[in-house]
């Protein structure tokens, strides 16, 4: 064995201790060793489905939600958002924005409220499905908002308040 052939031995050696250093290190930057990535990709997967149970939970479809509600029954539930909220055609705000008009208006849209900056830059508008998904738990629905209030358990107390505020508006929707 030649001086040559132990170069290109101990070459091979190098090359195979570099490769498979090399790879235990690529791998533990993609699996990361200390479950960071792998903790991220279990967040991933309930993220998705509670989004799915947010969508479920709300809409067990929003047409037979709202058909258990009446605005006479939502005119009585509104009496828990009293203390907060206005609903009079030209009231002023509260310790929360005024509601005529509520429904389907943008989220955080009367100018001269001080709304929390997750209701502010939330982006959407009070569909029938938002409505209902905000009121079953406000805290939960848009994070970070200031609305004091639990939320409405019962399908028809929800219902009927949203149909309530649909009404007290210059346009009351038809139903979906
Ligand atoms: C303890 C006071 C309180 C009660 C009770 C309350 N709210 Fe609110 N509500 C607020 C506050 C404060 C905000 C503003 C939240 C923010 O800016 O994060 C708000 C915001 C809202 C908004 C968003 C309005 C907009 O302009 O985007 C709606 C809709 C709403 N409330 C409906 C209701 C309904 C319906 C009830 C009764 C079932 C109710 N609230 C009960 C305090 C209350």
């Amino acid at each position: 064995m030649n001086s040559f052939e132990i170069n290109k031995i101990i070459t091979a050696i190098l090359v195979t201790i570099l490769v498979v250093f090399g790879i235990g290190k690529i791998s533990n930057i993609i699996f990361d060793k200390d479950d960071k990535n792998i903790v991220a990709y279990k967040v991933e997967a309930p993220e998705g489905s509670s989004v799915q149970a947010k969508t479920s939970e709300s809409s067990l479809d929003i047409n037979s939600l709202l058909a258990m509600g009446s605005i006479e029954h939502g005119e009585k539930v509104f009496k828990k958002c009293k203390a907060c909220h206005s609903i009079k055609q030209g009231g002023g705000n509260k310790i929360g924005p005024k509601l005529w008009n509520a429904m389907f208006r943008p989220v955080g849209a009367i100018t001269d409220y001080k709304y929390s900056k997750a209701l502010s830059s939330y982006g959407k508008e009070w569909s029938w499905e938002e409505m209902n998904g905000f009121l079953i738990k406000p805290s939960s629905w848009i994070k970070g908002n200031k609305m004091g209030f639990a939320g409405l358990k019962s399908e028809k107390d929800r219902a009927s308040v949203i149909l309530y505020l649909n009404q007290n508006g210059d346009n009351p929707k038809p139903l979906p």
